[in-house]
């Protein structure tokens, strides 16, 4: 992917925020205010093209894996055992299965031959590994042989079922109608709903990107829900506050998300999971792909050690750069704290705001299917890192009446 920049002369990404003066009626879900000068190459993405018919196909594999690896583990470990285990026991499919989300996450992350959340091969030998992590936190008993038989019993589903559908109309084709205060998608016999709100938060972000006419549309928002609704693990997708995105865009001068979804995102621009599904709304790709020289960013990652161990390599890569080319750059950092040192190890690090788990909420997960403004209370407590090169220092400096103030904005 090519660079991506908010200025090219040393000038701070501050600068070129351009604030509107009118309200925007969406402005609870999205911040229209900020809009960012982009390198022309930063736009160009080569993802392999996603549609309703493929994203069915792929949710109908993933639940098979979701029950190989529930059948694995269930039916073959002691009660006692089972009991502890981020698994629910019963073989059901739902989301909410922290063992299948952590394999499933890891398997992803690792997989090259991509079709959007299915992983490959590659990624379920990876997955191995986060499986008998899991497992060792609840129970010493060498779960090493069944771990071996169901990845390979995974990675002979994934061989036998790579036949994805053909993307003519008859795969692509999408409804929707207004119910009430909702909009429902509807591809053959399934459907998604939405609150209208976000269906317009996402029309307005597709038609920011013009890379594509609004006929394509309800097309394009099918395969985004569904693309989410398969992956689950809404614990994932919590975003910070609005009030928090204000303060730092105006304290900060943050105006883009290293981690977030068309579905939370706050800013027209961001870096996501899924460029296949996401780009039509705005998202530049992986963060890790993502190399700007200048700027002010959010990072609130998925609350996951490697995720969050890879990130702050990055970072660090990306701040040195900065600093060699005396440019303005500034992260700030949403972790729990049990990573603390996993960010305050850098050298670039400034300072931290800690907040106690009580004492701050989140925006929901799923806030897409839920009423404006629905939050859930953290259960951990959260860290605000400031991670900056030199010059990002000078640029947005940390004090401590902006410590307090972050504290309360959250
Ligand atoms: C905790 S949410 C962040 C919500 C909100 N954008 C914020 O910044 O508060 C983390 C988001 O990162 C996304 N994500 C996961 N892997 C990513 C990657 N490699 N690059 C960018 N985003 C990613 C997840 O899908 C999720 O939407």
């Amino acid at each position: 992917m090519g660079s991506y920049y908010s200025d090219d002369d040393g000038r701070c990404s501050s600068d070129v925020c351009k604030k509107r003066s009118f309200e925007h009626p969406l402005s609870e879900l999205w911040d229209s205010t900020v809009s960012i000068e982009l390198d022309e190459n930063a736009q160009v993405i080569n993802a392999i093209e996603s549609f309703p018919g493929l994203e069915i196909w792929a949710r109908n594999s993933m639940r098979k894996l979701h029950s190989l690896l529930e059948t694995a583990f269930v039916e073959k470990l002691p009660r006692s055992v089972c009991e502890k285990l981020p698994l629910k026991s019963a073989v059901t499919l739902r989301n909410g299965d922290a063992l299948w989300e952590h394999w499933h996450f890891h398997s992803i992350s690792h997989s090259s031959n991509y079709f959007g959340i299915l992983p490959d091969s590659v990624g379920v030998e990876f997955g191995k590994e986060t499986l008998a992590t899991e497992i060792s936190k609840v129970s010493s008993v060498d779960v090493s042989q069944l771990v071996d038989e169901f990845t390979s019993r995974a990675c002979s589903l994934i061989k036998a079922n790579i036949k994805p559908p053909d993307s003519t109309l008859k795969n692509r084709y999408v409804k929707m109608i207004l119910s009430g205060k909702t909009r429902v998608l509807s591809f053959k016999k399934y459907s998604h709903s939405i609150q209208s709100s976000h269906f317009l938060k996402l029309r307005d972000l597709f038609l920011n990107t013009g890379i594509e006419d609004e006929k394509r549309l309800n097309e394009r928002i099918f395969t985004l829900l569904q693309r989410y609704d398969s992956l689950g693990g809404h614990g994932f997708q919590a975003a910070i506050s609005i009030e928090a995105f204000d303060y730092l865009r105006d304290h900060f001068g943050v105006n883009f998300e290293c981690f977030a979804s068309p579905l939370n995102c706050r800013f027209s621009r961001f870096c996501s999971a899924f460029p296949d599904t996401d780009i039509y709304f705005g998202s530049l790709g992986s963060f890790f792909d993502f190399h700007p020289v200048s700027g002010s960013y959010e990072a609130n990652p998925p609350f996951v050690e490697s995720v969050t161990l890879k990130m702050m390599q990055h970072i660090n890569n990306l701040l040195s750069k900065s600093d060699s080319n005396s440019t303005c750059m500034s992260f700030i950092v949403v972790v729990p704290s049990k990573f603390r040192d996993l960010i305050s190890a850098s050298k670039f690090h400034r300072g931290i705001v800690i907040l106690e788990h009580r004492n701050h909420s989140y925006k929901a997960g799923a806030q897409h299917k839920k009423k404006l403004k629905s939050t859930v209370k953290s259960t951990c407590d959260t860290d605000i890192h400031v991670v900056q090169s030199h010059r990002g220092a000078l640029q947005w400096p940390l004090t401590k009446e902006k410590m307090d103030e972050i504290s309360a904005s959250f």
